[in-house]
């Protein structure tokens, strides 16, 4: 298949255009799941594990299919999306998903969500397989290994973080506590902060717009989320503790 390029660079702009919009739109309303649903809460429900498993496969699937059928792709850009894209979304599909001890998910939100995943997964893999075009010492240079170990880093943040949170409820339970440990000591979205360095990292070490397009627009989805959360905690609990920041370690 050739690259579409007009259509990822539409695409990528759109997301760029998104991102921003919701970052004005943030402060009248976070995405309604999870403690920030307003009452009355939406009518038709799904559980959260559930929820979680159908709208990030797509993320997965879509990729994967893209790599079976084009034999095409150079090796490196084929690489790049297993190794990088495809493990995060197989992780959260499989593992992150099925063990959640949310509540349960509005079906809109659920809907919306795969929508983003189908499209995201589509352009992403696209542009890996059939658009990049890498150096042959490409996986030599600085950005790629820079790249790299930014993304691993920020997946580990991020399980280690959402392990956190897991145990922090019995199953069936729906209250929310302190977290503690981890970066959780010196974040309220430890989670958060992991994802977005995993997508900067992801960004650098692909070094192409729609990479950093997804990188941005996860930093306005759940930067703010974060802030909410953070200020969430401090309302909520009076022994909350003083030095926590919401997303950057002593700065935000
Ligand atoms: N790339 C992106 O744009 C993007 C967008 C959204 C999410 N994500 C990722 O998806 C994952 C989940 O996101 P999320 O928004 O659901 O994260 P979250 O609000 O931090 O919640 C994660 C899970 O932990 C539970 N939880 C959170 N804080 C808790 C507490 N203090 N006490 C007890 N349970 C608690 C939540 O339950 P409740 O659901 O009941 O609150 C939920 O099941 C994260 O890793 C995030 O980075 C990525």
């Amino acid at each position: 298949m050739h690259c579409h390029e007009d259509l990822v660079c539409c695409l990528s702009c759109g997301m760029i255009l998104s991102a921003l919009g919701y970052l004005i739109h943030h402060k009248m309303a976070q995405t309604s799941y999870g403690r920030h649903m307003g009452l009355p809460l939406p009518k038709r429900m799904v559980p959260a594990a559930v929820a979680w498993f159908l709208q990030e496969m797509p993320a997965v699937l879509v990729p994967l299919l893209m790599l079976l059928t084009s034999n095409k792709a150079s090796s490196m850009g084929r690489n790049l999306l297993l190794g990088t894209f495809c493990v995060h979304y197989f992780q959260r599909t499989f593992v992150f998903s099925l063990r959640s001890r949310g509540r349960p998910f509005p079906l809109g939100v659920m809907v919306a969500a795969a929508f983003f995943c189908s499209l995201n997964g589509s352009l992403q893999g696209h542009y890996l397989l059939h658009c990049a075009h890498f150096d042959d010492d490409w996986s030599a240079d600085c950005r790629y290994i820079t790249g790299l170990s930014l993304f691993y880093v920020g997946m580990g943040i991020n399980i280690h973080s959402d392990y956190i949170l897991r145990n922090l409820r019995q199953q069936g339970e729906v209250a929310y506590r302190i977290p503690t440990g981890g970066l959780f000591e010196y974040v309220s979205g430890a989670n958060y902060l992991g994802e977005i360095v995993e997508w900067f990292g992801f960004a650098v070490a692909t070094w192409s717009l729609p990479a950093l397009a997804f990188a941005l627009f996860s930093l306005s989805f759940i930067g703010p989320r974060a802030f909410y959360h953070h200020r969430f905690y401090q309302e909520k609990f009076k022994d909350y503790p003083k030095l926590r920041k919401a997303l950057i370690p002593f700065v935000f």
